[in-house]
């Protein structure tokens, strides 16, 4: 696996292998690698001949008040995990390689609605960065496929939005969330939690669950069934920022006719933010 940290050595290679006609996949991630990154790489196998993979911890996607310093940064045992999971390229860059003009005035890519609702709210500012961040990744690299996990539902939805509205030539896939076997989607920030709260942590999961179960059973009480999933984890020691049924299409809010749904969450617990889902498919009235 060939180890680049600069944008000209990365489009070097990359170039040689389209000469070769070959495939690429792009798996972005801010490294801290789990194996529900490697099950994006993974994806990445089936798609194309040539797989890259990059690690960049993002400053613009990061409040001023969010762990961006205590990020955890752990290249060198996630090179090894992606040699073993034969990776060809590890795109490394420093923040000054990808912004070489500062992070002030920066070009905007903004994708509206579906940036501006849930984590939207929470983090303000998020979404655009992480929109600049992912256009300038595919502009760098040009692959065939770019593989996002679907716990970051939202990132995900925004992603697919703004690749189709700038007539991107990439295909976005999205890859089924990695679990614990208690429930607890994988993710570097559940490093945070000490023992009693990951202990607890596999209730956001179940909440969601729950409400995902009685939607499928016909309840439509959206309202209902979101304050009494907040109460519970309040209760269980969380400090939630939402608890959402939406529609899976854009977000918005759900009508009792609709047959695509979205259970989404975020909340906090101890030094930790978590975010979760689940998609809930339902019959159809014909
Ligand atoms: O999901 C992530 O790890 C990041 O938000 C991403 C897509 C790599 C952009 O920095």
């Amino acid at each position: 696996m060939q180890i680049v940290h600069s944008i000209f050595e990365l489009r070097q290679q990359v170039a040689a292998w389209r000469r070769a006609d070959e495939r690429i996949a792009l798996v972005p991630t801010m490294g801290n690698l789990h194996a529900g990154h490697l099950d994006l790489v993974h994806a990445a196998r089936a798609e194309a001949e040539r797989r890259v993979v990059s690690i960049f911890v993002n400053p613009t996607q990061f409040g001023p008040l969010e762990d961006f310093d205590n990020y955890p940064r752990t290249l060198v045992e996630d090179s090894r995990e992606l040699e073993r999971a034969e990776v060809d390229l590890l795109f490394a860059p420093s923040v000054s390689e990808v912004y070489p003009r500062g992070l002030g005035s920066l070009t905007q890519v903004e994708v509206p609605n579906l940036s501006r609702t849930l984590c939207g709210l929470f983090r303000p500012g998020h979404f655009e960065g992480v929109a600049l961040v992912v256009t300038k990744l595919l502009n760098m690299v040009q692959p065939d496929v770019a593989v996002f996990g679907e716990k970051d539902r939202q990132q995900l939805m925004v992603i697919r939005r703004l690749v189709d509205d700038l007539n991107m030539p990439v295909k976005i896939l999205g890859v089924a969330t990695k679990r614990h076997l208690d429930g607890l989607a994988m993710s570097s920030r559940n490093a945070y939690l000490s023992p009693p709260e990951r202990a607890v942590a596999p209730t956001l999961y179940g909440m969601i669950k729950v409400v995902a179960e009685r939607l499928q059973t016909g309840d439509r009480n959206f309202h209902t069934m979101q304050e009494a999933a907040k109460a519970a984890l309040e209760e269980a020691g969380f400090r939630v920022d939402y608890f959402e049924v939406r529609r899976a299409e854009d977000l918005g809010e759900p009508a009792a006719n609709d047959t695509e749904l979205l259970v989404l969450a975020a909340a906090r617990l101890g030094g930790a933010r978590l975010i979760d889902n689940c998609l809930v498919t339902l019959p159809g009235h014909d």
